[in-house]
């Protein structure tokens, strides 16, 4: 009974809020966001590499126009409501006060938008830039940053009393083209080296007090290989060795000695990956490397994560004196492996895309396993973020060419069922 005024209440409140929208324009958002795009692709150079490219044909929703002048107000004076009446709260960043922020990686076309912007401000108490932080964003060309956009979203997080997770410092298979040459031919250790260092410190220190954490290197473990570190073509690791990484570190926490500091993958999921990050980052840390915490993406599906891996994944990289964050977290609504294999786009080509009732169930039941397993284990777990604040999910559909659903909040901004389960412990 208890459960279903409130969830009354929360249909209630949210069409409420709907209907104070009205339009503006975005005009500067997407000036700003389409000459990043032109900037990311003339800097991409890994043409089988979708995800480096963001595309001009992103949207931000159906239902997505901005808006909105009295919604603040309305949700805080709600909230005040429902504390005094005792009942739970409902949003993600009063859910979780007492454990640990809750993110959302945003646009900056998304933080412009007034309704987009509520929803970001009201639910989560973190922010990560889902691209303009990247080196690629700041430093396109040698020793000219571009912090125009960065500083637009750490001053929207300031100004709403939100955190901000950095994203990210060094990319191996991902830096500007220009770092990896020198006078049109490769670029020998120690300018890369150097080049970093530049990088990294002047990233650090022009955020220095306003980023929380870093995630200072970024997917440079490889799955499979004889190396240690990501060995592909153009890789930081073949021109600099480990010691790109090491510096990367170094230089960090010289910069900011208050920020955390993260190495950040993906793959947790797969044991042998999982195994080999862990291997990495205990000898780094036995040798001396500043590391604080270890960020797992959590690019997962509707084939989910068991509880027992997920926790036992925790408690290990915990027992090194690791914090542990989930930092781009996304329920896709396909499986992301069949029989033990990564699921390509083709072998989606005949799944339904339909979010039938029982996915959402599904995909519900994973997200309110993995938000309970981090509460159960707050203090080893210091973070969860959300890779989208709402169903935008623009970076999956491109990778499958599917539709996808992967988020707390659907395309209109409604909390969807995966929202309450989270939200009612
Ligand atoms: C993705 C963004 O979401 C896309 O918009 C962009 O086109 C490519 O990058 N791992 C990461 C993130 O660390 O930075 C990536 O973000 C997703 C995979």
């Amino acid at each position: 009974m208890v459960k279903m005024l409130q969830y009354c209440f929360l249909i209630v409140s949210t069409i409420i809020l709907g209907c104070t929208f009205s339009s503006s324009s975005n005009d500067s958002a997407d000036s700003v966001r389409n000459s990043s795009e032109k900037l990311q692709d003339t800097m991409s150079y890994d043409i089988n590499d979708t995800q480096n490219i963001q595309s001009k044909s992103d949207s931000l929703g159906p239902n997505s126009s901005d808006s909105s002048k009295s919604i603040v107000r309305k949700t805080s004076s709600n909230r005040d409501v429902r504390k005094v009446s005792g009942a739970p709260q409902y949003s993600l960043k009063d859910a979780y006060r007492n454990y640990f922020p809750i993110g959302a990686a945003v646009l900056p076309n998304q933080i412009n938008n007034s309704k987009i912007a509520n929803l970001i401000t009201t639910q989560f108490s973190s922010i990560t830039a889902a691209n303009d932080m990247k080196p690629t964003y700041l430093q396109p060309k040698e020793g000219v940053f571009n912090f125009n956009v960065g500083d637009k979203i750490v001053s929207f997080a300031t100004k709403n009393n939100m955190k901000v997770r950095g994203h990210t410092l060094v990319w191996p298979r991902k830096m500007p083209k220009w770092f990896y040459y020198s006078q049109g031919k490769a670029v020998g250790k120690d300018l890369l080296l150097k080049r970093i260092e530049t990088h990294v410190n002047t990233v650090v220190q022009h955020y220095k007090g306003k980023t929380y954490c870093w995630d200072v290197v970024n997917e440079a473990i490889p799955f499979f290989g004889p190396n240690p570190l990501d060995s592909n073509k153009d890789s930081l690791y073949i021109i600099a060795g480990e010691e790109y990484f090491d510096k990367a570190f170094y230089v960090a926490r010289k910069a900011d000695p208050n920020a955390k500091l993260f190495y950040n993958d993906n793959g947790f999921e797969w044991k042998k990956k999982r195994d080999r990050i862990f291997e990495y980052l205990k000898k780094a840390k036995a040798r001396g490397v500043p590391i604080d915490g270890v960020g797992m993406q959590g690019h997962w599906g509707i084939d989910g994560i068991s509880e027992a891996y997920l926790r036992e994944t925790i408690k290990m990289f915990s027992s090194i004196g690791l914090e542990v964050q989930i930092t781009e977290l996304d329920i896709s609504i396909y499986p992301i492996r069949s029989s033990g294999k990564v699921m390509k786009a083709a072998d989606l080509k005949s799944t339904s895309d339909a979010y039938t009732e029982q996915i959402q169930t599904k995909q519900a039941q994973i997200y309110s396993m993995i938000f309970r397993v981090c509460r159960e284990m707050k203090g080893q777990v210091t973070g969860i973020t959300l890779w989208s604040p709402y169903d935008w999910a623009n970076y999956l559909t491109k990778r499958m060419g599917k539709k996808n659903y992967p988020y707390l909040f659907d395309e209109n901004l409604q909390p969807k069922k995966s929202f309450h389960d989270v939200v009612n412990f």
